[in-house]
């Protein structure tokens, strides 16, 4: 019998349907070809629906996403929107409360794309970033006493728990056991300043990486990765760190392997409902034009299917893509890649097709 899979699809503003629907033209092609099933369930949540309605999610919004196999999204984000509203009410809430407590970023020089530093090539820009997801600075803790005043106090409290720590710890050594590249895994994080936090992720490291001893425990501070993902890139497999840093260092990581039209990324929770999205905004400004980069959509529907556990069919997507980057387009950037957003979506179905 073959397997189906039930998808939420939240193509929800300015870019994102447009990329989504590349995503899915891509899914089907690979779906028919190694026979599995996916069915499309879709939800309107996002800036407009907010406007319209003054809900950000509705109540039973977690309910329905969890009746599916996984979450595809396209972008949230709205020009009208006050900054924070979605992000927190949409994107946080999810991964929040669908406890998607790993986000993993992969960040990889593909071939035939402008790396900004020189003399980088594929072969040296290939590692993996597992960012805690739902702990840390963004879990909310803290308060301000007598705002607007020159008084005024804020304060923002970073929530590190054993269990949520480790579980993420143990998903990175699991994760690079399994890629199986390098075998190493480098700790991010601020040891030297950050005395209770970072205690507490540097002793649940080392205590789990005697568990693999396999894989070589590693550590660095956070402005030291920043400066080697510029000088030394090679260095890197798997890097695990906390919500912030990991929020930081990834959009570097997606800079260097070529910017936010090819990277993708997962929020991941193992044991329930994960959550794939390109990780680049919304980009209003090019929405409905078919000129927006589909590429990082489609390696995050990549992703999504080696977590569904087609991991042929995933790897299929990201050689399909690869080629694209190699023989097909110009540019990542809008309006730059010498073809339309759907030509780029058919072009990466029709090596899906061949490959
Ligand atoms: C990301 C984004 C989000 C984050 C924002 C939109 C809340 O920057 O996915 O990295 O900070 O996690
Ligand atoms: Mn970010």
């Amino acid at each position: 019998m073959s397997n189906s899979y039930n998808i939420a699809v939240i193509p929800g503003d300015g870019t994102g349907p447009e990329v989504v629907a590349e995503g899915i033209k891509v899914l089907d092609v690979a779906a028919n070809k190694a026979g599995f099933k996916l069915n499309y369930n879709y939800y309107d949540y996002g800036g407009d629906q907010y406007l319209k309605t003054g809900e950000v999610l509705p109540d039973n919004a977690v309910e329905e996403l969890k009746k599916n196999d996984a979450i595809y999204l396209g972008a949230i984000g709205h020009p009208d929107v006050k900054p924070g509203i979605l992000e927190k009410g949409i994107l946080l809430r999810l991964r929040f409360e669908l406890d998607q407590y790993i986000n993993l970023r992969p960040v990889k020089l593909y071939p035939g794309i402008d790396c900004p530093i020189k003399d980088k090539e594929p072969e040296h820009i290939d590692f993996v970033v597992v960012r805690e997801n739902t702990e840390g600075l963004y879990a909310g803790a803290g308060g301000t006493l007598k705002k607007g005043t020159p008084d005024e106090v804020a304060i923002q409290e970073s929530i590190n728990t054993r269990k949520g720590v480790e579980r993420c710890i143990r998903y990175a050594f699991e994760y690079c056991k399994k890629r199986n590249k390098d075998n190493k895994l480098t700790l991010c994080g601020k040891t030297n300043v950050l005395t209770f936090a970072f205690d507490l992720w540097e002793r649940a490291f080392y205590e789990t990486a005697r568990e693999y001893p396999g894989i070589t425990a590693d550590y660095a501070h956070v402005d030291a990765i920043t400066m080697w993902f510029v000088k030394n890139p090679e260095w890197f497999d798997v890097i695990v760190t906390d919500n912030m840093f990991g929020d930081i260092i990834t959009d570097l990581g997606a800079m260097i392997q070529g910017g936010m039209g090819i990277a993708a990324g997962g929020n991941i929770n193992p044991e329930g409902v994960s959550m794939f999205e390109p990780i680049g905004g919304s980009a209003p400004k090019y929405k409905g034009q078919n000129i927006i980069n589909p590429l990082a959509a489609i390696c995050a529907a990549g992703l999504m299917l080696e977590h569904l556990g087609e991991e042929k069919s995933g790897k299929e997507i990201e050689k399909a893509v690869m080629n694209v980057t190699a023989h097909d387009i110009k540019s990542l950037a809008a309006g730059q890649m010498g073809h339309s957003t759907t030509e780029v979506g058919d072009l990466v179905a029709t090596y899906v097709t061949k490959l």
